[in-house]
């Protein structure tokens, strides 16, 4: 019998109200899931930071649907309670509506509960396509990594007076369209704290301060699985990269050593090879 998820879509929105905090972290594959789910955190995001994190490109702008999808597959194995959401990469949804309706579909189709994309009023038209299609929306707004180009660099968004009153009437907008949810990449945490006593969804950020309505955070940062250095938002609650350069150090110690393997790691036999 399949578990209990650990909540819905809905569900989130009740979090809110109850003054709780929505936790999710980023996952690629099954044995990432398997972790997270075993945990208390309430959603997966298969993010496009898979690119830059486990397929080593230089931004998020190459990752592919394909790439996607093939992630989200193996996502949702390993995350029996955890709902979990899949990242529209670049030019997946920018084209138009209909095209997003299609990828956003497939996210659905290999077993996400939902999708998150990048963008403010412009984007309107495509999330309420996509609700009114039956697909969950996520929306995304301050720093939006796909548009780094355009905004000059990983820059921490809404520092004017202008640029803060944009994203407050970009995040109603995205709210009256029907997003669930909505993630605040590294804006001031006065502004953060604005657009989450507005919105009725709750808010997700990173880098946008403690008012938000939850926390995300990208998988290896948690847990200190590069060499650094991090953004100044990231917190690792362990130091992964040291703790597994030990370990493969002391592996590759013992071989050379003749230590392991040893006896306790070897099977027993008569020495003959066993009959067909
Ligand atoms: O792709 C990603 O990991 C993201 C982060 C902001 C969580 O969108």
């Amino acid at each position: 019998m399949p578990s209990e998820p650990k909540t819905t879509i809905p569900g989130l929105r009740e979090i809110k109200a109850a003054g709780g905090k929505v936790r999710m972290v980023t996952a690629y594959d099954f044995s990432q899931a398997r972790l997270v789910d075993a945990t208390e955190i309430e959603l997966i995001l298969v993010g496009d930071s898979m690119g830059n994190v486990v397929l080593g490109y230089p931004s998020t702008i190459p990752v592919t649907m394909e790439e996607i999808l093939h992630h989200t597959k193996a996502v949702v194995r390993g995350a029996s309670r955890t709902p979990v959401i899949s990242d529209l990469p670049f030019l997946s949804y920018q084209v138009g509506p209909e095209e997003a309706v299609r990828n956003a579909g497939a996210c659905l189709k290999a077993g996400a509960s939902g999708v998150k994309l990048e963008g403010g009023a412009s984007f309107v038209p495509t999330v309420s396509r996509l609700v009114q299609a039956g697909i969950p929306v996520m929306g995304h707004l301050g720093l939006t990594p796909q548009r780094a180009l355009e905004m000059g660099g990983y820059k921490v968004q809404g520092r004017s007076e202008e640029d803060a009153r944009r994203i407050l009437d970009d995040a109603c907008e995205l709210q009256e369209a029907g997003a669930f949810a909505l993630l605040l990449e590294c804006v001031p945490a006065s502004l953060a704290a604005a657009v989450s006593a507005t919105l009725r969804i709750p808010t997700i950020g990173i880098g946008a301060g403690p008012a938000c309505d939850g926390q995300v955070l990208v998988f290896h940062d948690l847990l200190g699985l590069s060499p650094g250095p991090r953004p100044k938002f990231v917190k690792s609650y362990l130091n992964g990269w040291e703790l597994a350069g030990e370990a493969l150090g002391h592996f590759a110690r013992e071989v050379a050593e003749g230590v392991y393997p040893g006896e306790e790691h070897s099977y027993g036999g008569s020495g003959k090879p066993a009959k067909r």
